[in-house]
């Protein structure tokens, strides 16, 4: 199934609160993460006028959006893009959508936005996450240990990332 990535527009917002609010996302995600429809609209707004160094992303199949991934510059000096928020809609699961949109993105960022390094950071209990981003080429650099406060426990993460020259 082709699946197919694009630069989220602003009826798009209802999807990706609904999205970022899931039992089956949030509790993967960080503790920043916009949770009004007014602040995931002022994201988008950004990620429209500033595309070069801020992206909020639509996966879509057969035209129907499953998931959101973003982006932001995270050094203009050394051409780092901090990736984050992969997110597939629970009812699009089991068909590994996420690897194919993150290698588009891959693409994206480091072929025509012309990022040299691309990193993210997952937490090590995302093992699901974990395993994707090894699928997808990304190569783990280190574990911050217990450095987030997670439901009163500290959890460590996993720091992964990718080179232009590890591109296929
Ligand atoms: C990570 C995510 C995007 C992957 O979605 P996806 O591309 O649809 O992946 P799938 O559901 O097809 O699952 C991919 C594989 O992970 C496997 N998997 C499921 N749970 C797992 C676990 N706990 N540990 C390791 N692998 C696991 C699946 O079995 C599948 O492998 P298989 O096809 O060989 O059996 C999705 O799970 C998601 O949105 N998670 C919540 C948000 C999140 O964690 N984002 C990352 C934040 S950094």
């Amino acid at each position: 199934m082709p699946v197919e990535l694009r630069r989220a527009k602003p009826p798009d917002a209802d999807f990706l609160l609904e999205l970022l609010g899931n039992e089956d996302v949030r509790p993967f995600l960080g503790p920043r993460t916009a949770a009004t429809r007014d602040e995931v609209l002022e994201e988008i707004d950004r990620s429209l006028s500033e595309p070069e160094s801020f992206g909020r992303f639509v996966i879509e199949v057969d035209g129907e959006p499953a998931g959101m991934l973003d982006f932001h510059l995270a050094s203009e000096r050394n051409r780092i893009a901090r990736l984050e928020r992969l997110a597939v809609h629970p009812r699009f699961r089991g068909r590994k959508l996420g690897d194919g949109a993150a290698r588009l993105f891959q693409r994206h960022l480091l072929e025509e936005l012309g990022f040299h390094r691309l990193e993210l950071e997952i937490y090590a209990f995302n093992e699901r996450a974990c395993a994707h981003a090894e699928r997808v080429g990304f190569v783990r650099e280190g574990r911050k240990r217990k450095a987030y406060l997670k439901d009163g426990e500290w959890v460590d993460s996993v720091l992964y990332a990718m080179l232009a020259e590890d591109l296929d």
